[in-house]
């Protein structure tokens, strides 16, 4: 009898648990959506379906389902990007490249640490490029041309990302040195 308490209680645990981090992720994708305009793009992102099913939404197939991509490229999307994006820790693909999107970009994004692909390509995107994307150690892609960027490229970020196989950083206003990044992918804005 206790035992099947205990079993009983256990799996309400989890399923609160289930229930719980499911529900920050939708939040999360909520926060996302406030912080753009997204000219009826994201018309399916309601609660009439699963967040799983919205468009531009991939998750994994365990439980709790978590948000593994987000790819949502030539969407008409302008706005900011929601620093809540860090909280979608299971994150491996984010490409919203070919939008309107401006603004920084977060340092919260440093916090997927799962994240093998970054493309924000072909958008407004000013500042400078965050340290924190250093931590993002299993990048394999990352691609932030053409965007409004300046300043220096963090050393750490040549140092620390050794997965990289394409980084793509032209068209941008970068200046000073770039270390362990080669020239070629960082050709200067101006001659
Ligand atoms: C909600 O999303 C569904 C697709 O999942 C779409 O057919 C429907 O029009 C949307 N409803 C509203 C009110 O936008
Ligand atoms: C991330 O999630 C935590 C816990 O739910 C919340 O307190 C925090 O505000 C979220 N971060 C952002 C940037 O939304
Ligand atoms: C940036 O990285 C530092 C060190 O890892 C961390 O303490 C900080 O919380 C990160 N910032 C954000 C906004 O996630
Ligand atoms: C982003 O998505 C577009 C459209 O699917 C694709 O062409 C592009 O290669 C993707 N970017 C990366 C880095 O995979
Ligand atoms: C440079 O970036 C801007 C802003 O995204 C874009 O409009 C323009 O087409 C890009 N130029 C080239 C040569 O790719």
């Amino acid at each position: 009898m206790a035992m099947g308490v205990m079993v009983l209680q256990g799996s309400l645990v989890a399923v609160l648990m289930i229930a719980m981090v499911r529900a920050r992720d939708e939040a999360t994708l909520l926060a996302f959506k406030a912080q753009v305009s997204d000219g009826a793009s994201l018309v399916s992102w309601n609660s009439s379906a699963d967040f799983c099913s919205w468009e531009g939404v991939t998750c994994s197939h365990q439980r709790p389902a978590r948000v593994v991509a987000l790819i949502l490229h030539s969407r008409a999307l302008s706005g900011a990007l929601s620093p809540a994006l860090g909280n979608l820790t299971f994150l491996r693909t984010l490409n919203l490249s070919f939008n309107w999107l401006r603004g920084e970009i977060p340092e919260s994004l440093g916090r997927l640490q799962h994240l093998q692909t970054l493309d924000l390509s072909y958008n407004s995107f000013s500042g400078t490029l965050p340290l924190n994307l250093s931590s993002c150690v299993g990048m394999t892609t990352m691609a932030l041309d053409s965007n409004k960027l300046d300043g220096g490229i963090p050393a750490e970020l040549g140092e620390r990302l050794t997965s990289l196989k394409a980084i793509s950083l032209s068209n941008n206003s970068f200046t000073g040195a770039h270390p362990g990044i080669p020239d070629q992918f960082v050709p200067s804005a101006k001659p």
